[in-house]
């Protein structure tokens, strides 16, 4: 077989976590990789002479998985790298002497304007080159001031500008060999290099990490909205058999594959409440600010309520404590930083979507039961409950380094969590009683009443103990 050349173009800081296993398996991997400098926002991406040179004559897919993928980026700046980045790609692209295919990665989100998406490419928010024009020569100020009417319907910078690159790339393909892979939320991994390896806390992993710290306690969310998540290691495995298929097969229209898991495996918002809470119970992170404990809801003004009590009071006065003993107060600067992220997310968690698959599908039936197998992407076999948990202790591993050895004290400390929120319970209601109530005399015998049964209680209680013992 020729030796065939691929360019991933990716944006990612390299972890270097995630090749342990190819470095065991394959110590010279690195002789395979030639890293090529290159910026999105520059004219011709900014790629050497030579370095273009090498590209022209000897690539033979390029994979594009290079993009901003913070939700609020600045309009311009997101356009500059999602969509002119893109097209300055194909640019490079459609010179490529040897190239067999182009596969751009994009997001099962671009067309959250609609319930129910195709495989297919929708009329763009709006016409990109004007938009590029616009954002050449208006004043930044005034972009940020105008970017809700521009994105209309759409609820974030992120989601549009990867709507308006995969029209782009529509537009400009020239006669280009072409797919584009929409994945949905793109979550830790399912088995590859490792169950659970992540190594950003940006989208669901951050949110997993503060619950199981107890600082995040409630979340808007819709308890039966499907949380379409999606291993890493899924995307990367149809993605490379989708390279495989374009390449070889060369369909004739440019194919859009919807990777999701709803249509096919779905999981709802509920049930990951549900297990990521019972795995940092049975496996608690260390160090943690209170017991997790966090809640889903859909009710606008509950969440207003929990955000008062459980978030903002318990930072205030865990900041005062520390002002108090002498260092730096920093909690209320995490929960302002969550709420901003919580804000981003409400969109998605509060609704469901319907995505056609029948390109996941068809490719899956064109592999041969080996590829099936080494390029696995069918996601009827993942089974959500051990998914979350390995994504939860990949997180507390990868993310917060610590090592599973430390949970015996990690439920120790929780234990201790446990008395002071007791201990701070009483006392607030001893004071709440002495200050509001105990001042009438049938309040006083009530308080005695309560006190002496306690007592009676817990004398009862120890009673029964020794004599258990
Ligand atoms: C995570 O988000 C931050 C900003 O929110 C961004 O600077 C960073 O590049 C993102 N990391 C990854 C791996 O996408
Ligand atoms: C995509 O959505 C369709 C319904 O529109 C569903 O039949 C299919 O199974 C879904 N596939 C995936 C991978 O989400
Ligand atoms: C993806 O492919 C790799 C390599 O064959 C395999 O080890 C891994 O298990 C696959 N991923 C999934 C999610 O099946």
């Amino acid at each position: 077989m020729s030796k065939i050349l691929i360019l991933f173009f990716i944006s990612v800081s390299l972890c270097f976590k995630v090749f342990d296993r190819v470095r065991e398996d394959c110590p010279n991997f690195h002789e395979k990789i030639k890293p090529i400098n290159a910026e999105l926002t520059q004219p011709k991406l900014a790629i050497s002479a030579e370095d273009e040179e090498e590209l022209l004559t000897r690539v033979n897919i390029v994979f594009h998985c290079a993009a901003t993928v913070r939700f609020d980026e600045p309009l311009k700046h997101a356009l500059q790298l999602n969509a002119m980045g893109t097209q300055r790609l194909l640019e490079l692209a459609r010179q490529m002497q040897k190239l067999e295919a182009f596969i751009h990665i994009s997001t099962a989100y671009a067309n959250c304007v609609r319930k129910c998406i195709d495989e297919i490419i929708y009329p763009p928010p709006a016409e990109p080159k004007k938009l590029f024009d616009l954002v050449e020569w208006l004043d930044e100020s005034i972009i940020q001031d105008i970017t809700p009417k521009l994105l209309g319907d759409w609820p974030n910078t992120y989601t549009y500008t990867k709507a308006l690159s995969e029209y782009l790339i529509q537009q400009e393909k020239g006669n280009l060999n072409i797919a584009i892979i929409r994945p949905s939320i793109v979550g830790a991994s399912w088995h590859e290099p490792f169950p659970g390896w992540i190594d950003s806390f940006n989208g669901t992993s951050g949110i997993f990490v503060a619950a199981g710290k107890g600082i995040l306690r409630t979340v808007i969310a819709n308890n039966e909205a499907v949380a379409d998540m999606i291993p890493v290691d899924v995307v990367i495995n149809l993605t490379l058999a989708a390279g495989w298929y374009t390449a070889v097969h060369r369909p004739k229209n440019m194919l859009v594959y919807n990777c999701t898991t709803g249509g096919i495996n779905p999981f709802f918002w509920g049930e990951m409440e549900q297990y990521v809470m019972s795995t940092f119970k049975r496996n608690p992170l260390e160090q943690a600010f209170r017991t997790p404990n966090a809640h889903l809801t859909s009710n606008y003004l509950i969440n207003q309520y929990w955000i008062t009590v459980s978030h903002k009071a318990p930072a205030i006065l865990y900041d005062l404590y520390m002002r108090l003993t002498g260092r730096k107060p920093r909690m209320m600067k995490v929960i302002n930083r969550l709420h901003k992220s919580m804000m981003l997310l409400q969109y998605f968690s509060t609704q469901s979507w319907d995505w056609s698959s029948d390109n996941m599908n068809m490719l899956m039936g064109q592999l041969n039961t080996e590829d099936r197998k080494l390029y696995n992407f069918d996601v009827r076999q993942l089974h959500w409950s051990e998914y979350i948990e390995s994504y939860c202790l990949g997180a507390k591993k990868y993310l917060l380094n610590e090592d599973m050895s430390g949970i015996p004290a990690a439920k120790q400390h929780l234990r201790k969590l446990r008395n002071i929120r007791y201990a701070f319970n009483t006392t607030l209601l001893v004071i709440i009683w002495r200050i509001f109530i105990a001042r009438s005399q049938m309040a006083r015998n009530i308080w005695y009443f309560v006190v002496s049964l306690c007592y009676k209680f817990l004398s009862y209680f120890r009673a029964s103990s020794t004599l258990r013992h």
